[in-house]
Order: C-alpha cells, then structure tokens, then sequence
C-alpha cells in the first residue's frame, strides 16, 4: 500500500502539516512544484494521495490542480487538507473547507482542515501589504467577535498541532486497513 502526500506552503506550517502526515502514513512527500510536471504514471503506484495547500481568500493554493487529476483518480482514496489562520474548532474554518470541494467531487475526496498560523516575517510582500490591511479592517468593526480576531491576525502566531492531522490519518489509514 503506498501513499503520497502532495503540498504548497508559503511560510513553512503546510509544509510540516505535510511532514507530520508522511511521518505518521509512511508516505512519500512532494512539494506540488516537483510534481506538476511528472507524466500520470507516476501516480499509478499510489493508493492514496493527500493535498494539502494554504488557504488564501477562502480557497486552498494551488488546489484546482489536485482537483483536475483528481478525476481520473476516483480507484484512490483522496483527500484535501487546507491550512489556515481561523481556529480548528471554528464553524468558519470547516465551512471553508466544506466549500473547496462540489458536491460531485466531495463523492471521492474528503476534506479535513488543520489550523496554522501567521507568520509575517516569512510572507510574501504582497501578502504582508493585505494581511495587515485585512487585520486592520477587522479591528475598525463594530462586533467584538470581528475585533478579536483583527487582533489576533495582526501579528505572527502558531496554532499548528499534531493532533489536527488525526483525522485525516485515520480516514487514509482506515481504508487501507479495510482493503488489506
Ligand atoms: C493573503 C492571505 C490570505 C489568507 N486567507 C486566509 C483564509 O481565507 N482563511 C484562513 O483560515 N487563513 C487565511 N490566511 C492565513 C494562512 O492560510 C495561514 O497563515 C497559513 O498557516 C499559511 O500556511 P503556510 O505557512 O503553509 O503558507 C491567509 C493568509 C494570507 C497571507
């Protein structure tokens, strides 16, 4: 049975999202960049394939990419990690994440979410320029719920936890178990 985990990760918490969860399935590990190009043999040999990308504006990096070859995969277990700034336990972050997939492909790929963090010192300029503007707006609202958490964004903090990658091992795992 062998797994590969796919990621993209801008300021390193998917990255060791993705690290964690090909320690944990003795998986293979790629970066998406080192695989977007590999011939579609190379994924015949997997069970089982994880993406796992950064939210950005609502939507996982990268993620349409996964989702495209994702279709000729359906004999696979698949799933989507997407990783954020909101709190694992937030209705929000799981809509998000409920939101990547339609309903067609949610039949064959199961999203999870893992919370993050923010790390400004290693954004991206653009990225730094709307986030601080995006924490700012936040801090202006006139809902107290809105204002914590423009207080939260607008610095580096790290939520990221083994534990979140729990389920998503289970899931992978658990239907490889049930196959063997
Ligand atoms: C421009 C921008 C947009 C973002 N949008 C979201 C979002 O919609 N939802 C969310 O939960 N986190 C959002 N984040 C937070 C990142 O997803 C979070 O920092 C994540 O941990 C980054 O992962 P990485 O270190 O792998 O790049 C955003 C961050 C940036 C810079």
């Amino acid at each position: 049975m062998k797994t590969l985990v796919i990621y993209t990760s801008q300021t390193g918490f998917t990255k060791r999202y993705a690290e964690w969860m090909s320690e944990s399935m003795n998986a293979d590990l790629f970066d998406v960049k080192d695989v977007q190009k590999k011939e579609n043999s190379f994924f015949d040999e997997y069970d089982a394939i994880v993406y796992a990308g950064w939210f950005m504006a609502e939507k996982i990096a990268k993620v349409n990419w996964f989702l495209d070859k994702a279709q000729n995969w359906k004999d696979k277990q698949l799933a989507v990690v997407g990783v954020g700034g909101s709190p694992n336990e937030e209705q929000a972050a799981k809509t998000e994440t409920s939101k990547v997939l339609t309903e067609e492909q949610a039949k064959y790929i199961k999203a999870f979410y893992c919370q993050g963090g923010f790390n400004y010192e290693k954004m991206s300029l653009p990225s730094r320029l709307m986030m601080k503007a995006y924490a700012n707006s936040l801090k202006k609202s006139k809902n107290e719920k809105t204002r914590e958490m423009g207080n939260l964004v607008d610095h580096s903090f790290d939520m990221s936890d083994k534990k979140f990658i729990e389920p998503v091992v289970e899931y992978v795992m658990g239907a490889m178990a049930k196959e063997a």
